[in-house]
Order: C-alpha cells, then structure tokens, then sequence
C-alpha cells in the first residue's frame, strides 16, 4: 500500500489524516496516510524511512529545518526558504512546497493588485512568492519592523510601518493573530473599505474576529479554509498522482 504521514509538533490537531483516507477511498488508492509524531526534521526522516512511507507533509515548526534533511528542494522551497511536502524517490527525497499555491489559487482574479501582507515568518514567505507569481505589488507590515524589512529584502518588496500603509486592494494576514479565542485583528481597521479583498490564512477557527471585521466594513472575505483546500489539493497530487477536484475536498472538510 501506498503510506503517507504527517509530521509536526504537535502534530495530533491535523485533519488531514482523516481528509487523505477519505480521499484515498474516494479515489480507490490503496493507501494508509497516518500521523508521524517527531521531536525533529531529521526524526521525522528516520521515522518515514523505517515505515517505508513515500511521501510526507510536513507542519510547523519543521518546516524549514526540514529543507536541511533532503536531498533534492525544487525552486519554490529554495526561494521560500519552507517545505511543506517531501516525496521518496528511490533513495531520494525531494521537497516541495504547496503552501504558496494555496494562497495564489483563491486570488487568479487579482493579478496585478497592491497587496500588503502582515506578518513576516514562513506563512508570510509563502504569501508574499503567491503574490508575486500573480504579478501584485506588495507592501509588508509587522509586528517586529526588523524581521518585515528582512523578508522584504529577500523578496524585492516593500516593509512599511503599519501607520504608513498605503490603501491596498488585497490585505493578507500571515500572521498566527486569530487562532486564539482572545485574539483581536492584526490589521488596522482604517484598511478595511468595500472593494477591499481580506485573505485570512488562519483557518482554526475559519471565521477570525479579523474577517468578521472586514465582512462587517463592505470587504470580500477569504477565509483560511480556502487556502488549506488549494495547498491540498496540489500536495494530494504530489503524494499520489492523482488530481482530486477540490470540491470534494471542500465537501469533506464541511
Ligand atoms: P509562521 O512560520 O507560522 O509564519 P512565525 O515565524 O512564528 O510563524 O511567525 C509568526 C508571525 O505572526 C510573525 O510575523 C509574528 O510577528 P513578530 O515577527 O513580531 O513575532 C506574528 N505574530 C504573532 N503573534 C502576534 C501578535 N500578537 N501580534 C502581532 N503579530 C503577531
């Protein structure tokens, strides 16, 4: 059987096991996708190696020390500085990384718009190369100005003091603001005008007091769900081949 896992810590929280089976059902792949508990990246690799499992999904905080145990990263891992799929080839690991997609898909009708992102760590990373990809030009804000200029930096774009922002079409939030129950909005309110897209890439819970702000002020709201439907969409088809129609992905996340 084709096995599968995901490893994090923690790690127990994922819903994805319980997403892959059903697709491995839906699609009849005889397959088992299970969870990977893992102190390290390089545990991890030594756990996937003794189950003899093809392909992995890696979750925070491994992302990035993962780059460091494969053998092969495609480009998108190297400018993004995360994986967050590493696929066995023989002896080989390759690495790949499908969070970024996961936030470009929902945003085709956007290209070209003025984006900020706030936030600056591996989810804004992941951002900010989507948003290139679709041509915007993108201003970051965050908490800690130093680590928003270093990103910026990295990416060609623009780190400016939340007070500066110039109206954007589209604001991202990669920041972890949201999960929590006591959680305000990471994003100034004086932003969120009609016409104005608001992507939260937070997506437990999948309405953040953010969102309720911006549906409440005339914006267009994305939830985060959106983006873990797309980054699964495209790891599913690394792990098995398989294109699955992100509706049933939808359909099965509820
Ligand atoms: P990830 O890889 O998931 O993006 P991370 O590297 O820990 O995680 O980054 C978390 C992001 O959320 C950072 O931009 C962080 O801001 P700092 O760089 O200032 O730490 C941001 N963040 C976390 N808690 C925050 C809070 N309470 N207010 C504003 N920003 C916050």
């Amino acid at each position: 059987p084709l096995i599968s896992a995901i490893t994090g810590n923690p790690v127990s929280h994922s819903r994805s096991p319980d997403l892959y089976n059903r697709l491995f059902s839906e699609y009849g792949i005889p397959g088992r996708y299970i969870f990977l508990p893992a102190s390290s990246a390089e545990d991890a690799i030594r756990a996937m190696r003794a189950l003899g499992a093809k392909g992995l999904s890696v979750t925070i905080p491994f992302k990035e020390t993962m780059v460091s145990c494969i053998d092969e990263p495609d480009e998108d891992v190297t400018a993004i500085g995360a994986l967050n799929t590493v696929v066995g080839c023989g002896d080989r690991l390759y690495g790949h990384n499908t969070d970024w997609i996961g936030v470009r898909e929902p945003l085709r009708d956007l290209v070209g718009s003025d984006a900020l992102v706030v936030g600056a760590g591996g989810a804004a990373a992941a951002a900010v190369y989507a948003l290139l990809s679709l041509d915007m030009r993108v201003q970051i804000a965050n908490r800690t100005p130093e680590r928003g200029e270093v990103l910026a930096e990295r990416f060609g774009c623009t780190a400016i003091p939340f007070q500066e922002i110039k109206a954007p079409d589209l604001i991202i939030n990669a920041t972890s603001v949201g999960m929590k129950e006591s959680d305000g909005s990471p994003v100034p309110s004086s932003l969120l005008k009609p016409g104005v897209t608001v992507f939260d890439l937070v997506y437990t819970p999948p309405m953040t007091p953010l969102l309720r702000e911006a549906s409440a002020a005339g914006c267009r709201i994305i939830k985060g769900t959106e983006m873990f439907i797309y980054q699964a969409t495209a790891q599913f088809r690394l792990l098995t081949g398989i294109d699955p129609d992100p509706s049933k992905i939808r359909e099965v996340l509820g």
